[in-house]
């Protein structure tokens, strides 16, 4: 984790819709089992590109991003109702205990800060779920950040558990590795 924060400068790739060549929506909201009174946290929200997608289902989604320009743009972009725009750092959430049903991160587990994952277990409440999908260490490093800033879904899923997850799903792709954890 901590390796470079995305480019705000170059918002605009992550509003390309093949991206979900690497992660659909269908899958994003299987894998977080999203019910309609959900409360969400997206992790690493940038441009809203997945959050919208979340927005569909939940009930209220927090979005996280420590980049303020990233919020202006999806706040250009027009922010769905149930959205909240956060400015804050992922391992200082502005979030009671236990606040989230579920937490979602896309793409930014390899930029995040080591205590972030404290910080997740903090703010989902027991019972509540985490999704993490992100470049795999293990992929060709076809797309997406190079592979020595990448990590797989078996250590991803250590961390994890250390965290005081249990690992519910860790699966690698051919680019990507999906992970589903019960606090
Ligand atoms: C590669 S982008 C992915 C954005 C979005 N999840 C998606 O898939 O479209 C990573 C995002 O994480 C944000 N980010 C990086 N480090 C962060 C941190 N410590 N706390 C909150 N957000 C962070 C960046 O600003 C950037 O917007």
């Amino acid at each position: 984790m901590g390796f470079h924060t995305f480019d705000a400068g170059r918002a605009d790739a992550l509003e390309d819709r093949s991206r979900f060549r690497y992660c659909s929506a269908e899958e994003l909201l299987g894998a977080a089992a999203l019910a309609g009174d959900d409360t969400v946290v997206d992790i690493g929200s940038g441009t809203g590109f997945y959050t919208d997608v979340l927005a569909g289902v939940a009930s209220e989604v927090y979005a996280v991003d420590v980049q303020p320009a990233m919020a202006a743009y999806y706040r250009e972009k027009g922010v769905p109702d149930p959205v909240s725009l956060l400015s804050a750092d992922a391992d200082r959430l502005p979030l009671a205990a236990g606040a989230a049903d579920v937490a979602v991160s896309t793409m930014t587990y390899h930029e995040l800060p080591d205590d972030a994952l404290d910080e997740l277990a903090r703010v989902v409440r027991p019972g509540g779920r985490l999704v993490v999908v992100d470049w795999t260490a293990a992929g060709e490093g076809e797309d997406g950040p190079p592979l020595a800033e990448r990590f797989d879904a078996w250590t991803t899923g250590a961390a994890v558990d250390a965290a005081g997850f249990s690992v519910r799903r860790a699966e690698s792709r051919r680019e990507t590795f999906l992970l589903t954890a019960v606090r």
